[in-house]
């Protein structure tokens, strides 16, 4: 079985990226792996700390582990935007593939110290067990909050300086970074700021580990392709596949009132999900 280094790796090399999606439900890995599965492209799973708690950690981690180990495909579960170091020590002893330790809004230097305490405990742990746990360190502005939002948040102008950067993995030891290069969480509804692609290429130059694309849903096609072409090699989606999910359910509810069965009133979400996952992928891995 290929590790997601491997994977990452992998991606680059061809020029596409990892999708990585963000589930609170088993019903979401379902979805999410069907569409892989369908397509034949490695996937990832995401949990942020609220997601995550609905879930359960060892829960999920168990679910998602023996799945891969039963297909033997390359699924892999990634703790997302997690605050503190005794989240992020709680995913990794869970079994995590990797973690993305969230230290954007503290200083510079607060941000290295946490981050490199996170990178510290995840090299113990793999040299321990033979592990490859990934960290994962974000540096500048990019929003909070998979949800929609009415404007662009203030600050979304202030994207990640290409020095800092360069600074920031040599100061942490960070296995991929998560820079601001123009992209905001949520789906906003007077429409996204674009990716810089330039930036994207400089700070993977300078930076010299994989970059990973945040806030990627309702993005243009063509920022996603120019992105990948510049350098990212994993990108987030979440609000859109909240946003399918929600819709499906409430249809689902509105057009079965009498339905009771939660594995028949969820189908159609599930299928929802699916179909965006799927879309998305497509794009990321250059298929047509
Ligand atoms: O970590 C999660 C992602 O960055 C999701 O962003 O909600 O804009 O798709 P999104
Ligand atoms: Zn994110």
């Amino acid at each position: 079985m290929k590790t997601l280094r491997q994977i990452i790796k992998e991606a680059e090399d061809k020029g596409v990226a990892v999708g990585h999606f963000n589930i609170s439900n088993l019903e979401g890995v379902h979805a999410i792996y069907k569409a892989a599965q369908k397509l034949e492209v490695p996937v990832i799973i995401g949990v942020s700390e609220g997601e995550e708690d609905f879930v359960g950690t060892a829960e999920i981690a168990s679910v998602v582990l023996a799945m891969r180990e039963r297909d033997q495909y390359p699924l892999f579960l990634n703790a997302d935007h997690h605050a503190s170091f005794e989240s992020v020590k709680n995913c990794i002893d869970a079994g995590f593939d990797s973690v993305i330790i969230d230290a954007a809004k503290l200083s510079f230097e607060e941000n290295v110290k946490i981050t490199k305490q996170c990178v510290d405990y995840a090299k113990k742990v793999n040299l321990e067990t033979g592990r490859d746990i990934l960290v994962e360190g974000e540096l500048g502005y990019i929003g909070s909050g998979s949800n929609i939002k009415d404007t662009i948040p203030e600050g979304a102008g202030i994207l990640t300086k290409v020095d800092e950067a360069k600074k920031f993995v040599e100061m942490t030891g960070i296995d991929m970074l998560a820079p601001s290069v123009g992209s905001i969480h949520g789906l906003i509804k007077t429409g996204k700021p674009h990716i810089n692609a330039e930036l994207v290429k400089e700070i993977r130059e300078a930076a010299g580990v994989p970059l990973v694309l945040h806030g990627g849903s309702g993005l243009r096609d063509e920022d996603f392709t120019n992105a990948i072409a510049s350098g990212i090699s994993i990108v987030h989606i979440n609000t859109e596949i909240r946003v399918a999910f929600d819709e499906a359910l409430k249809k689902s509810l509105a057009e079965h009132p009498d339905e009771i069965a939660p594995y028949k009133i969820l189908e159609p979400a599930v299928d929802a999900v699916e179909k965006v996952v799927e879309d998305r992928l497509k794009l990321f891995n250059g298929i047509k």
